[in-house]
């Protein structure tokens, strides 16, 4: 049976529950088309200010195979292209069923609370990802590490009703006083339907010696990490999330996934659904259908039947899965030897027995030389 990867946000139906994170490729109408025409089961916009800006200046961003890093200081087309009627619709097009959200991160509370008014009874717009985690803004806190200005915008956003379903994206937090200062603080808010967790680890910088300066040229190299390098701390804020938020807050994971198995372990972990950001940056938007189908592959294999039957349902260290990670482990290790002996006869036997025949005409042809010839060549006749 195929297995479902549907899922829900905030009551919201996603088809798969794999989608976008704000950022790479998703500043444009026609960037969100694509990945409205894929297996993705949203489409995100990029982070919106209330005007359109260019961001920092290039280089602001530097790739790697296990890291990414990014200081583009919130370049976008301004809250007023994300939410017209004609952008979205030129997003969806056909398929106006694929839920449509929009990120907003305003360069101050007011300019927050202002997006948020625009907004109100738009019900093309599904959702709203509030961004209280953009590391980038040159000379402005992160405001997801300072409680007080966090307390503020979520106050002031309760003054707003009839807002689109809403959720806040977070920074990574490393200690459990801040977990917990964290957790206290988001479980007051009825409003919060969900939470989106990583955004990038602020202040992080990727060095040339051979040019012995950063990579990025803007905010002095200081950058935003993302990519395989943060999985691991991805994982476990969702983890914590999910053991210390309201069940009926949904956490979105989000951080360094590439291939279906990371978003397996996204899953156990507690997230209702995760977003693929450096992934998608790299190899565009087709990622969406490759994951989805490795996400399926995976369940089929390890007989799970749906998405939302697996969502948070890690197990603590147990004996009985020690012992099947043994023998796991040992299985792996005795297929290549199984494999050699069963072949030897096969192409692995080949090219040692033809390189022992090599070595041998080599070994003739120089003893036919220097018997023949009767002397070994001194250095003089060399
Ligand atoms: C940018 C970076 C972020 O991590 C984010 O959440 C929003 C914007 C940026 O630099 O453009």
């Amino acid at each position: 049976m195929t297995p479902d990867l549907s899922t829900t946000v905030a009551g919201i139906r996603l088809s798969t529950c794999i989608y976008n994170a704000s950022g790479p490729r998703s500043g444009s109408a026609e960037a969100l088309h694509k990945i409205a025409q894929s297996s993705a089961g949203a489409v995100l916009s990029k982070s919106a200010t209330l005007l359109a800006q260019d961001g920092n200046p290039l280089p602001r961003t530097w790739q790697h195979t296990e890291a990414s890093l990014n200081s583009e200081g919130l370049p976008n087309k301004g809250i007023d292209y994300y939410i017209s009627d004609e952008t979205i619709s030129e997003i969806l097009q056909s398929d106006s069923s694929k839920p449509y959200m929009v990120s907003l991160s305003g360069k101050t509370t007011a300019d927050n609370i202002t997006m948020l008014r625009k907004m109100v009874g738009n019900t093309k717009i599904a959702a709203i990802e509030l961004n209280l985690a953009c590391p980038n803004i040159i000379g402005k806190p992160v405001v997801g590490y300072d409680m007080e200005q966090m307390k503020d915008i979520l106050d002031q956003v309760s003054q707003i009703p009839n807002l689109p379903p809403m959720g806040i994206k977070l920074p990574p937090y490393l200690d459990s006083v801040q977990f917990q200062q964290v957790a206290t603080l988001i479980n007051q808010y009825e409003w919060i339907q969900f939470v989106v967790s990583i955004n990038t680890l602020g202040n992080a910088t990727a060095v040339s010696v051979e040019a012995g300066m950063p990579y990025i040229s803007s905010n002095d190299g200081f950058a935003g990490l993302s990519g395989p390098a943060v999985k691991y701390t991805a994982l476990a804020n969702v983890r914590k999330w999910r053991q210390m938020l309201r069940p009926n807050i949904d956490v979105v994971g989000v951080g360094g996934i590439v291939t279906g198995r990371d978003v397996l372990e996204f899953l156990l972990c507690g997230a209702a659904a995760v977003q693929v950001g450096t992934q998608h940056w790299s190899e565009g938007p087709k990622c969406f259908d490759r994951i989805v189908q490795e996400l399926s592959d995976c369940m089929k294999e390890l007989g799970h039947e749906s998405v939302t039957s697996l969502v948070g349902t890690l197990q603590p260290w147990n004996k009985a899965g020690a012992a099947k990670l043994r023998a796991l482990t040992k299985n792996l290790n005795e297929t290549p030897v199984k494999s050699s002996s069963s072949s030897a006869g096969g192409k692995e036997g080949f090219y040692p027995a033809l390189s022992a025949v090599l070595l041998l005409i080599v070994f003739m042809l120089v003893y036919d030389k220097f018997t023949t010839n009767g002397t070994v060549p001194t250095s003089r006749e060399l």
